[in-house]
């Protein structure tokens, strides 16, 4: 066999590690493969073309902390405003506040934080590690889950074209034992995490022999009840009695503001609460870069309703914030709802809309039928009604909530894993050439247009340029550049996603237009300079993205 240099593939189109074995496990070998290299390449690009930077990366950076950079900043703040637009500009009857993150601590022991925000952990005593005990466990499991896919592909290469996958599964020695153990430890590992066992979690952990992944070794402690708040101390008062939390969510922000919104406004339910703003969590295990954030920002709405319609408002909501996504043009496939399997005590129904992250799918937004728990928590610790005065019955009664919750930083990751391509294009020189292409959504991206003077040695084409850039930065973020050949400064523009790029040539010295080039299908249109601004407006307007997704009659 040839060698091949590294992520070189071998005529079959195969990465060389996995082309000796048989064409199925190398198939499936390469896909996984691509997978990790795509997310690779969607962090370093990130970095690379200054979305997102590890945070205090001088200082070697901190875990689960991002900071984001010039063009992270424009499509964060893009994601934002599409949410606000969606959620609060559209309907009447849905309000924005912005809470502050600290919040009077007693809120956490309303909502349950204090008591319940917690994972249990155990370490290591050899490498003073600290790891989620449940997390070991599955990942156990998923070891043993592994064992089974190996059994089968063994089965599929020995039986050839007369393989019943479902048959070998059920019959299958080895296959059954592993899948009755995977049971068992599932089944321990329920009940351990339901009764709050930490001692049966432990125990579970020292059965199965489960060794630290750093050190190897089985010396491990107790495990404990980690609170996943952070903490910090006011100024002037000692003591527990001066301990806040950073918020781990926003959503008590809203609770706490339910009576000021509605003795200030003019709703009457069903009506809803937005906000946008930071959450902290001091996640054990923060890793697949924006995924699982330490510090990150939610986009939170509480929609009050009265007692006993909420279904009917958590199924509109789930289609309602689904519409939201598919409004983007991520392909339907990419997206599906999942039921929570466990209800958290306060919900009476709860889904997840996930995304398939180039490491599979995953929660992406949480919608939750909340019942009336959370204010009644909060009337019982503040001491206050927090009721609604409903005109038409006369009565007074606790609102119930459905609640959608999505990450910022997730949507970011959503969005630039959905958008990010490898294409071949023509060159100039008759061949093709490869771009990376960020098919972001042209409302949202971060840069809308480039204008580009085609050469930067002729004053006259520098200076009309100029003038083009000059009237259309008051109304788009747009970028004048006259560095590079224009070919390489395209490929720039792609790389950011933006949409278009506006050339001022020879031609636009004598009959004064410009050419419009359109990142997807790389056309180019020839146009007058003054018709520039309203091309552009056309397509990054807002209006169609928000009709796409359209206002319900909430
Ligand atoms: N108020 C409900 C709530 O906070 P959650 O499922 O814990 O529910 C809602 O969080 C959303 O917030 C998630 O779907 C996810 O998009 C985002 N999120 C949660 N934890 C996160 C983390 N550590 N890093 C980044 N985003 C996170």
């Amino acid at each position: 066999m040839l060698a091949l240099a590294r992520g070189e593939v071998d005529a079959n189109g195969l990465l060389p590690i996995f082309a000796a074995r048989s064409p199925e496990v190398a198939e499936k070998c390469n896909i996984m493969a691509d997978v990790q290299d795509l997310f690779k390449k969607i962090i370093a690009h990130s970095k690379e073309y200054g979305f997102v930077y590890p945070s205090s990366e001088i200082y070697e950076g901190l875990g689960g902390v991002y900071d984001y950079g010039p063009l992270g900043v424009e499509l964060k703040n893009n994601i934002k405003t599409y949410w606000w637009k969606a959620m609060v500009q559209l309907h009447e009857n849905i309000v924005g506040i912005d809470a502050a993150i600290f919040m009077h601590p007693t809120t956490w022991k309303a909502s349950g934080h204090v008591d319940a925000f917690n994972d249990p952990l155990i370490d290591n005593k050899t490498s003073k590690k600290r790891y989620r005990a449940d997390v070991l466990i599955e990942d156990y499991i998923k070891k043993l889950e592994e064992k089974i896919e190996k059994q089968v592909k063994k089965g599929r290469k020995r039986f050839g074209e007369a393989f019943d996958e479902e048959k070998f599964r059920a019959t299958d020695g080895r296959a059954v034992q592993y899948a009755e153990k995977i049971a068992d430890i599932e089944g321990r590992l329920h009940t351990a995490m339901r009764d709050n066992d930490l001692v049966a979690l432990r125990d579970l952990i020292v059965e199965l022999e489960i060794a630290d992944p750093v050190s190897g070794s089985r010396d491990w402690t107790e495990v404990r009840q980690f609170n996943l708040m952070f903490s910090t101390q006011l100024g002037n008062i000692a003591g527990e009695a001066g301990k806040l939390y950073l918020r781990p969510e926003t959503a008590q922000g809203i609770f706490v503001n339910f009576l000021n919104v509605l003795n200030t406004t003019r709703q009457r339910l069903p009506f809803g609460i937005a906000q946008i703003g930071k959450a902290f969590r001091n996640e054990i295990i923060a890793r697949q870069f924006i995924f699982r954030m330490r510090e990150f920002e939610q986009m939170e709405m509480q929609f009050f309703v009265k007692p006993g319609t909420e279904m009917e408002w958590y199924n509109a909501w789930k289609e309602k914030r689904m519409q939201w996504h598919r409004a983007l043009g991520v392909p339907a496939e990419k997206l599906r709802f999942k039921d929570h399997e466990a209800l958290a005590h306060y919900a009476n129904a709860a889904v997840d809309i996930e995304f398939e992250f180039p490491f599979g799918f995953k929660e992406l937004e949480g919608i939750h039928s909340r019942t009336d728990y959370d204010l009644r928590r909060h009337e019982e610790y503040s001491g206050k009604k927090l009721r609604y005065f409903d005109p038409e019955t006369r009565e007074h009664f606790v609102p119930y909530i459905i609640e959608t919750s999505i990450g910022a930083d997730r949507m970011f990751l959503a969005l630039l894993s959905a958008a990010y391509r490898e294409e071949e294009v023509p060159d100039a020189k008759g061949g093709t050439a490869t771009r990376v292409v960020l098919k972001l959504p042209p409302a949202l991206a971060p840069v809308k247009c480039a204008v580009l003077p085609l050469l930067k040695n002729k004053p006259e084409l520098v200076d009309r340029a100029k003038e083009v850039f000059e009237t259309l930065k008051y109304e788009f973020a747009c970028q004048y550049d006259e560095k590079d050949a224009i070919g390489r400064r395209y490929r720039r523009q792609d790389a950011i996603g933006t949409p278009f790029c506006v050339t001022i040539d020879f031609v636009s010295l004598e009959d004064d237009t410009v050419t419009i080039r359109d990142r997807d299908s790389l056309e180019q249109v020839r146009v007058k300079t003054a018709d520039v601004a309203a091309f552009i407006r056309e397509k990054v307007d807002w209006a169609p993205l928000l009709r796409a997704v359209g206002a319900s009659p909430l």
